[in-house]
């Protein structure tokens, strides 16, 4: 099994603004929001989606999950003055226990760094109303496939090789026919699954540096011994990327999914 990736929270939050949180905006637009929903943020990260949802349910409530500590303790401090509208809970997606069931489930840019999809799209289902929607954008077939080549030229040779001998890429990326053939199996109703392109562009060297050092490049970093080793494979794979010639892109691919729960149960 791969290692689970620990997260740095506030590098996180400094880069994820007009990447991660714009799919996210994009996703709760996927919704005609009644304003009084309750809602799950499913891998909620350092809670700025969140913020979003709680302005789309004035009336409503949100738990917001993190399995990861960094994560939800930002999260926590981030949302505090929301008061009673929200809580934050670190937990594994696939262990909800304590967590009410609710009327919509958001998850955005985590399903892929869950290696279990059956079992995840089982725990949402269980843990919505009758009726409920699930609304999940995560990385799909093909995700990054460019950029993990590139890291994966470097990881072998021989001053890093030795230190993933039996390492795990630790990202799960679905296509659209088996995730909505999942769904049916999971029981969800009415499901809407698609692969959607979503090649980024950076600004320049520093701002792709500093993205990739927090979000693309994480696992591997965590592979490695010493702060000294992190930069040279990270520096070596923004030489890498500038010298394609092809500018500072990340060749994301995103799986977009709705579904419904049924409202007999
Ligand atoms: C790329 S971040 C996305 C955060 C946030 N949803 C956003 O849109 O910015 C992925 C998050 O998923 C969380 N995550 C991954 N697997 C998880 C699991 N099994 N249970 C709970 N959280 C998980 C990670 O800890 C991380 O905070």
């Amino acid at each position: 099994m791969a290692e689970v990736t620990k997260w740095d929270a506030v590098a996180y939050e400094s880069v994820a603004s007009d990447v991660q949180l714009a799919w996210g905006r994009k996703l709760l637009e996927r919704r005609t929001w009644k304003g009084d929903e309750s809602v799950l943020d499913a891998g909620c990260g350092p809670g700025a989606l969140t913020e979003d949802i709680l302005a789309k349910v004035p009336r409503g409530r949100v738990q917001a999950v993190d399995r990861d500590p960094s994560m939800a303790e930002r999260a926590r401090t981030r949302l505090a003055r929301f008061g009673a509208r929200v809580k934050v809970i670190e937990a594994d997606l696939l262990h909800l226990e304590g967590v009410e069931p609710v009327d919509v489930i958001v998850s955005n840019a985590v399903l892929h760094w869950i290696e279990d999809h059956d079992a995840v799209l089982e725990t949402f289902v269980h843990h919505l109303k009758p009726g409920g929607q699930v609304l999940i954008q995560c990385g799909g077939e093909g995700n990054l496939e460019r950029a993990r080549a590139v890291a994966e030229e470097i990881l072998a040779a021989a001053e890093f090789a030795k230190h993933f001998r039996g390492w795990k890429p630790p990202w799960h990326y679905e296509d659209d026919a088996s995730t909505q053939e999942r769904l049916f199996i999971a029981g969800f109703m009415d499901p809407k699954v698609s692969l959607e392109p979503a090649p980024t562009r950076f600004a320049d060297r520093t701002a792709f540096e500093k993205f990739v050092r927090a979000v693309v490049l994480l696992p591997y970093l965590q592979a490695l011994p010493d702060e000294n080793s992190r930069e040279r494979f990270v520096g070596r794979f923004v030489a890498r990327v500038e010298a394609s010639g092809e500018g500072f892109v990340l060749d994301y691919v995103r799986l977009n999914v709705s579904a419904f729960r049924s409202p007999h149960g």
